[in-house]
């Protein structure tokens, strides 16, 4: 904190300002009420730059290889404690954005800021809190997984304590002995997670940390980020499984061609691709009568009849209307299925070559 003596440029008044290097702060004179603004002198430091909510800011990101461009002026905001799917196929640049956003690889242009510090130029601050799962998960292989962990609460300056605890709640508690080298795929992804969250990070980012697990992992790995969210981490997640993404995502960013095509809540996503639900009734005994009463209703796209059931593909807003009408016409409902547009449709859809 500086503080600093400005004059009134009115009536001359000197008047005490406190603030930041760089800081601007807003005054009114207290003699002749003049507004007018002053700012701090001297640099901003990193930590004065935290400005907002948004705790992952990517700007115009773009990165070749070479004369190929893997990743494309990319831009996305992670909000402060939810939960960002970062989704594309094969080869679509999700690594590339990620290796990039932990300037692990240098970006050819773009800014990226972790808790609105620049990652280039004060990486070491800006990922103090971050914990990051990469795509191919590496260890010490001399060394088995407790002593592995070990070493990175060192690093890391988390309690060594947490190790143990980790190990357990991944299933890896009866490893004992046996060296990193010798365990399976899976075991390696499940240490790899740990060692995320280890030091209980404010940042989490995940790249496809499901990929190999059996699906008592995939559970446990989907569980583990429930928590962390609830504790209030932020979590950057590229995964494959569309299902879980939908599960338990606010937003999803889709990359294709390593141009992000797309950006909002799965929601919000059906809404723009026009994607409705599709209602599934079934009834005791149908009749052409029902059948016309949901055909003509406002907002009903399609009506397929097979046997005694209907299916039906309208507005969400009609869903209730649907129901009333199948019931007024007469029909006796035995069974009701909604089924609303999945994250693999809006991801075909953003993603068709
Ligand atoms: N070191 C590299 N040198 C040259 N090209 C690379 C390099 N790393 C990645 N690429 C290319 O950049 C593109 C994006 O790769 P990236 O690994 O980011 O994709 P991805 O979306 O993570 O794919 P996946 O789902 O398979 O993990 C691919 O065409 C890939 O071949
Ligand atoms: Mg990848």
């Amino acid at each position: 904190m500086t503080t600093q003596l400005v004059k009134c440029p009115t009536c001359k008044t000197t008047i005490t300002v406190s603030g930041e290097p760089g800081e601007k702060i807003f005054l009114t004179c207290p003699q002749c009420n003049q507004k007018g603004a002053f700012t701090i002198p001297g640099e901003k430091s990193a930590k004065t730059m935290v400005t907002n909510s948004a705790t992952i800011e990517v700007n115009g990101l773009t990165k070749s290889y070479n004369h190929f461009t893997a990743v494309n002026n990319v831009s996305f905001t992670v909000k402060k404690g939810e939960i960002f799917g970062f989704l594309g196929p094969n080869g679509a640049g999700k690594t590339t954005t990620i290796k990039s956003m932990l300037d692990l690889i240098h970006a050819n242009t773009g800014t990226i800021k972790i808790n609105g510090i620049d990652v280039r130029t004060h990486g070491k601050e800006a990922k103090k809190n971050v914990g990051y799962m990469p795509e191919k998960v590496a260890f010490y292989d001399n060394l088995t997984a407790l002593q592995n962990l070990r070493f990175y609460a060192e690093i890391k300056h988390a309690p060594k304590e947490e190790c143990i605890h980790l190990i357990e709640e991944f299933g890896l508690g009866d490893t004992g002995k046996k060296r990193v080298g010798k365990f399976s795929k899976g075991m390696v992804q499940r240490l790899g997670m740990a060692r995320a969250i280890l030091g209980n990070p404010s940042i989490l980012i995940l790249d496809e940390p499901s990929g190999g697990l059996d699906p008592r992992g995939v559970v446990l790995i989907r569980d583990k980020i429930l928590e962390m969210k609830k504790k209030g981490t932020t979590i950057f997640v590229s995964s494959h499984i569309l299902s879980e993404i939908q599960e338990i995502c606010n937003r999803v960013g889709i990359i294709n061609k390593g141009v992000l095509v797309a950006q909002d809540t799965v929601e919000g996503l059906s809404k723009k691709l026009n994607l409705k639900p599709q209602i599934t009734v079934t009834i005791d005994s149908m009749s052409a009568k029902i059948e016309n009463a949901v055909k003509k209703l406002l907002g009903v796209d399609s009506v397929k009849t097979q046997g005694n059931t209907l299916e039906i593909v309208c507005d969400g807003a009609m869903k209730a209307k649907v129901i009333l009408a199948i019931s007024t016409a007469g029909g006796n409902i035995q069974n009701l299925q909604t089924k609303e547009p999945s994250l693999e449709e809006v991801f075909m859809r953003y993603t068709e070559a």
